[in-house]
């Protein structure tokens, strides 16, 4: 209260000068910014900013796919319970990638677009859980092939981002893979339960999940 008046006193005097201004523009030199010119590319960054859309419709979709398997009509708790899991991973991936851009001084503020973010697979029914696991796997290899091209894009020879470029292959090629691993072993388990059990394999394979 007391530094607000005395800016607005400085003011009062000042006005008959000059015009008075006060916070950024009162620094002679200037906002700093985060960002170097050495580093910080457009392309990459903007490329970067529309993973966050990608991240955020890979987790609606896994949310639709809990959502399914909770019907009472299918009551599969384990995939539910792994699908939801996967949203709530999705979801944290697009938070990361926002604060990796304001990590490197990125400013945007239209982070997310103006179109309608959508379940990136635009599904909402599955005829079992093998299905949804195959289109889980289907998934995460389409967010690892937009990753791989957004490092092209961060590693380009004229404008190298290495950090981005080694963040987004340590951090998320990484993890998508282990991810397509996983996937992977859970529907070739899941179809060895059903080759003797199709009636039963899901349920099965479900109350499994639930202790996984
Ligand atoms: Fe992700």
């Amino acid at each position: 209260m007391l530094r607000t008046t005395c800016l607005l006193l400085v003011c009062a005097i000042s006005v008959t000068h000059q015009s008075c201004s006060i916070g950024p523009q009162a620094d002679p030199h200037g906002r700093a910014q985060a960002e170097d010119q050495h580093n910080y590319h457009e392309a990459c960054v903007e490329g970067l900013r529309s993973q966050i859309r990608k991240e955020f419709e890979a987790s609606l979709q896994y949310l639709l796919m809990g959502a399914y398997f909770a019907q009472d009509d299918v009551n599969l708790a384990g995939f539910t319970k792994m699908f939801f899991e996967h949203a709530d991973e999705e979801r944290g991936h697009g938070i990361q990638f926002i604060e990796y851009l304001r990590h490197r001084g990125d400013e945007e503020i239209n982070l997310l677009g103006s179109d309608p973010i959508l379940p990136i697979l635009g599904k909402n029914t599955w005829a079992d859980g093998e299905e949804a696991l195959r289109d889980a796997l289907e998934m995460e290899k389409i967010v690892s092939g937009s990753i791989k091209k957004l490092i092209d894009v961060c590693d380009n020879d004229a404008k190298q981002d290495y950090h981005a470029a080694d963040w987004l292959t340590g951090t998320f090629l990484e993890e998508q893979f282990q991810g397509q691993r996983h996937l992977a072993g859970l529907i070739n388990s899941l179809s060895t339960f059903r080759r003797d059990h199709e009636h039963l394999a899901d349920w099965m394979f479900s109350n499994n999940l639930l202790s996984a």
